[in-house]
């Protein structure tokens, strides 16, 4: 008889503390925020597809917290939302364990008073690698958020009931924790950027000085082939993964959100970072025509499954309940957005393609968790659900939105 060998899945360990901190987010300006290990981002976690992540989490805060792995096909008791686990208490430990099925570029926050402890800082990457990722000069992870102060200079106080309609959006614009840093890229060099949108409201058109890039991948991972853009439109809870360059020495190039007006007013273009490029240094990037197959879900026309109108889900109130959905069972949503904003609809657990916006397909089939839905439009988008039954959920990524109620739980049944 043949034993198979079954390759060895690695384990990867990370002990997370949620601490209160003195966050240094420009030279000689702190703010007392919360961060994992002392730090806002919290560490990198860094794996490959197929290892075992094993966290854990100890709350060194004064309030309840929980992990959750968004875009994380993560068993159900994992997800860290408190359907499924009991908030970790002050001075309490959680162990997170589960296999990292999918390569791409994830992230991981609180999901307990998510509108405060994501904007005191509790957010990090998580980056999994498959086994043939194209090649760069570098590769580097950018977390953009920002941050409301009040006049003492201050996060400012949570609540205010206008942000709970509007959002919650400051002046201090922030990439990996620091505001508006400066960036350094050697010449000739090609990079891959993986950007996370970890704000809470705030939606980043986003621009590297008007420069051509190559759109490589999204929330779930890479896309078919690169796709060429001079902007993308990164809303909060979504990826892109981006290659960037090359630069010619002395560039001055900014990165910026350009306006864009999702139902309150065109915004006015805003500074992230700026990118200083320096020296020639040889290159061995390579951008292939093809990065990945993907295989659409719907074919042609699909009659949709169900309906979610995001006007009824506003105004629906805390813990409102869609209808179960069956392992296997094709799900084919139209997210209907009647209101006056625009939502960053987000999924829990699954990934989901866009099949149409407004009626026409997208341009490239890509996995999702995370999908803006335009004022008075409506997305169609399909999944399928592997057999991790549960509870799960889907909510506005606008964290003020969720917190008010415009989230759903759901079974996933077999
Ligand atoms: Cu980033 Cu409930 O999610
Ligand atoms: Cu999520
Ligand atoms: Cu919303």
């Amino acid at each position: 008889m043949q034993i198979e060998m079954k390759p060895d899945r690695k384990q990867v360990a990370v002990g997370l503390e949620a601490r209160e901190l003195e966050w240094e987010f420009a030279p000689t300006r702190t703010v007392r925020g919360y961060g994992f290990n002392g730090q806002v981002p919290g560490p990198t976690i860094e794996a490959e597809v197929g290892d075992t992540l094993v966290v854990g989490l100890r709350n060194g805060l004064a309030e309840p917290t929980t992990i959750h792995w968004h875009g994380l096909r993560v068993p159900a008791e994992m997800d860290g939302t408190e359907m499924v686990q009991r908030p970790v208490e002050p001075g309490e430990t959680f162990e997170y364990r589960f296999v990292v099925p999918d390569a791409g570029t994830f992230w991981y926050h609180s999901h307990v008073n998510e509108t405060e402890q994501l904007e005191r800082g509790l957010y990090g990457a998580l980056v999994v690698r498959g086994p043939d990722e194209p090649v760069f000069d570098q590769e580097r992870v950018l977390l953009i958020d920002d941050l409301k102060l009040d006049q003492q200079g201050q996060i400012a106080a949570f609540g205010d009931p206008h942000e709970q309609h509007a959002g919650r959006e400051g002046e201090v614009r922030l990439v990996n924790g620091t505001q508006e840093p400066e960036l350094d890229i050697p010449a000739g060099q090609i990079e891959r950027w993986r950007i996370v949108n970890a704000a809470n409201t705030r939606f980043v058109r986003l621009s590297i000085g008007a420069r051509p890039f190559s759109m490589l991948g999204t929330d779930g991972g890479l896309l078919p082939a690169p796709l060429e853009a001079k902007e993308v439109l990164v809303t909060p809870g979504e990826r892109v993964d981006l290659a960037v360059g090359p630069f010619a020495e002395g560039e001055l190039v900014e990165i910026e959100a350009l306006p864009y007006d999702r139902g309150k007013g065109e915004s006015q273009p805003e500074r992230f970072a700026t990118l200083r490029v320096g020296p020639v240094a040889s290159s061995r990037a390579t951008i292939p025509d093809a990065l990945r197959r993907i295989d659409p879900l719907v074919a042609g026309s699909a009659e949709p499954t169900r309906t979610v109108s995001l006007k009824a889900l506003m105004h629906g109130g805390q813990h409102q309940r869609d209808e179960p959905v069956r392992v296997g069972q094709l799900q084919v949503w139209d997210l209907v957005n009647e209101t006056g904003q625009d939502h960053p609809f987000h999924l829990h657990g699954f990934f989901f393609q866009i099949v149409e916006e407004n009626g026409e397909p997208p341009p490239v089939v890509s996995w999702k968790d995370t999908v803006n839905v335009p004022r008075k439009a409506q997305v169609r988008i399909a999944w399928l659900p592997d057999d991790r039954p549960g509870e799960w959920m889907y909510h506005c990524h606008i964290l003020e939105h969720h917190a008010m109620g415009m989230m759903a739980h759901f079974a996933v049944i077999r």
